[in-house]
């Protein structure tokens, strides 16, 4: 990503750019005409609201209003209206520009049950349906895609960390959401590998430039929408002409796809093609970005701590290697290792962020948060507190299982007050059944095959943007075949 190589102090030089260009545009405008200087008024009048919203990344400004992680707090804080999710992550991702016109104004609660119906309700039962699909890929994927050479040999393999994570989440995701045949059309894959990424891209840029000029940067990363419209016209038509006819292997109804059409059928007024098609990739940038990222550090810390490989390769034994989500999800050791990954590399600083649409006052101690602010809670506190994780600074790959965790939940999907990363309440992660099952078969099918090192000892793991940790694009790693390697 760009701003991996971007100095720290090149924020606050873009704001101050930001500020001088806005003046610019003001003052050059202002000898134009009339009309046009109300237009010039209204982009500086934009841009002066957005900062004053917290629309960007301002060294000097407003901090967010972090409160205290208690689980009545925190569940006020998540299913208030009044403070928005959406309208965080509308801001944070520029969703206006990368979404096609994606507005957060809308009444979203419907868009959240929906997505609650499919995902968590019946995500379960799809992906048990799919599992034997999302095994054959992942094998495809180790076997053709990993590597430029023919995968059988003994030789080792050097790939990048990043781009391995990423590529192996979009493959297996492409099948959870559009089906085997769909997902692996060449062109819509590489557009939907793409999509993502040129949003994050979007996103960081979107926070240095004024928001007028927010369609042509889009239009300048995302070569005038390229990927999107590769999408938009693959999956358009399949919506179009409705679910029996479309052309698709036999799970197709265990897809999104098909659950988002079948779901929506009735009320195609309001769910127009367009608009589904929009909802179901905003649905697949959620899906694409935090899985990456988290497999990153979890295999990332498998070569800090080559004994987990061990570790888990014996646990994997167990249940004779099977990788189905019912055989997968019985492993407490691994369960214990990612969750330990995740609480002492905090991925994410910052959890449950909402944006007060008013003025509010929280109900349980009168705490006030202004309209605009950001309010939330510190993940970090929260993963640092001995009274729940006794020696909270040190890694204990087996701390769910051995009592060196006072949480009562153990398991990496389970919604915690003591485990944050899927969010708390009723907005908690919906998809995490689907990230969870993703992630762990990359880690089993990986540790099954290979022994895994870095590259280079000195590799760094992460740099941070924000409260975000964000892995390194440069990290590598050697996959070395193992002597005796498990058919996956
Ligand atoms: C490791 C992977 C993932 C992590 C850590 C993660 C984390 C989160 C978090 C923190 C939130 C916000 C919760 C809040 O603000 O209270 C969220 C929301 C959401 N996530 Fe995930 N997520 C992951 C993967 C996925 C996947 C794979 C999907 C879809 C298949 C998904 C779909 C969603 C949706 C739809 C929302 C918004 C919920 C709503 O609007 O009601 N996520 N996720």
């Amino acid at each position: 990503m760009i701003s991996e190589i971007l100095p720290s102090w090149f924020p606050i030089a873009a704001s101050i750019l930001l500020v001088l260009v806005e003046v610019f545009f003001l003052l050059k405008d202002t000898v134009k005409s009339v009309k046009t200087n109300q237009r010039c008024a209204s982009a500086l009048l934009r841009t002066l609201h957005d900062f004053s919203n917290g629309k960007y990344y301002n060294p000097w400004g407003a901090q967010p209003i972090v409160i205290e992680p208690t689980a009545k707090k925190m569940t006020e804080l998540s299913d208030t209206p009044l403070l928005s999710q959406r309208a965080v992550y509308a801001d944070l991702f520029g969703f206006k520009s990368t979404l096609s016109n994606f507005n957060h104004n809308e009444i979203n609660s419907s868009r959240s049950r929906l997505f609650g119906l499919i995902l968590s309700v019946r995500g379960g039962g799809h992906l048990r349906n799919l599992s034997a699909l999302l095994q054959r890929r992942a094998q495809k994927f180790l076997d053709n895609e990993l590597s430029q050479r023919p995968i059988h040999s003994s030789e080792p393999i050097h790939v990048g960390l990043a781009e391995t994570c990423k590529l192996f989440n979009s493959r297996l995701m492409a099948v959870i959401f559009f089906g085997e045949k769909l997902a692996s059309d060449p062109e819509f894959a590489a557009a939907l590998f793409q999509h993502p990424l040129q949003t994050v891209t979007c996103m960081s840029l979107f926070q240095i430039t004024p928001s007028f000029l927010s369609p042509l940067i889009h239009a300048i990363v995302t070569k005038r929408g390229q990927a999107m419209k590769l999408i938009q016209s693959k999956m358009i038509p399949i919506i179009q002409k409705g679910v029996k006819d479309w052309d698709e292997h036999s799970s197709k109804e265990d897809t999104i796809l098909y659950s988002m059409m079948t779901e929506t059928e009735d009320k195609r007024a309001y769910w127009t093609p367009e608009a589904l098609c929009q909802a179901i990739m905003g649905l697949w940038f959620a899906a694409s970005h935090q899985p990456w990222v988290n497999l990153y550090i979890f295999i990332y810390q498998l070569c800090c701590h080559p004994e987990w490989q061990v570790i888990l390769r014996e646990e994997l034994r167990t249940i004779e290697n099977r990788m189905d989500i019912d055989s997968i999800s019985s492993l407490p050791l691994l369960d214990s290792f990612m969750r330990e990954c995740a609480r002492v590399y905090c991925l994410d600083k910052l959890a449950i962020r909402r944006k007060a649409m008013q003025d509010y006052t929280f109900a349980y101690d009168n705490t006030t948060v202004p309209a605009g602010a950001t309010v939330c809670v510190s993940n970090w506190n929260v993963t640092r507190d001995a009274s729940t994780y006794p020696n909270p600074d040190s890694f204990d790959g087996a701390r769910f299982v051995n009592g060196k965790s006072y949480d009562r939940t153990k398991m990496f999907a389970d919604v915690s007050e003591k485990h944050l990363i899927w969010g708390y309440g009723s907005l908690a992660c919906p998809g995490r059944l689907h990230a969870t099952y993703v992630m762990k078969l990359m880690i089993a099918s990986f540790i099954t095959r290979w022994d895994i090192k870095l590259e280079r000892e000195d590799m760094r793991s992460h740099w941070m943007y924000e409260s975000f940790s964000m892995p390194y694009q440069s990290t590598a790693v050697i996959l070395q075949p193992r002597s005796n390697p498990i058919a996956v």
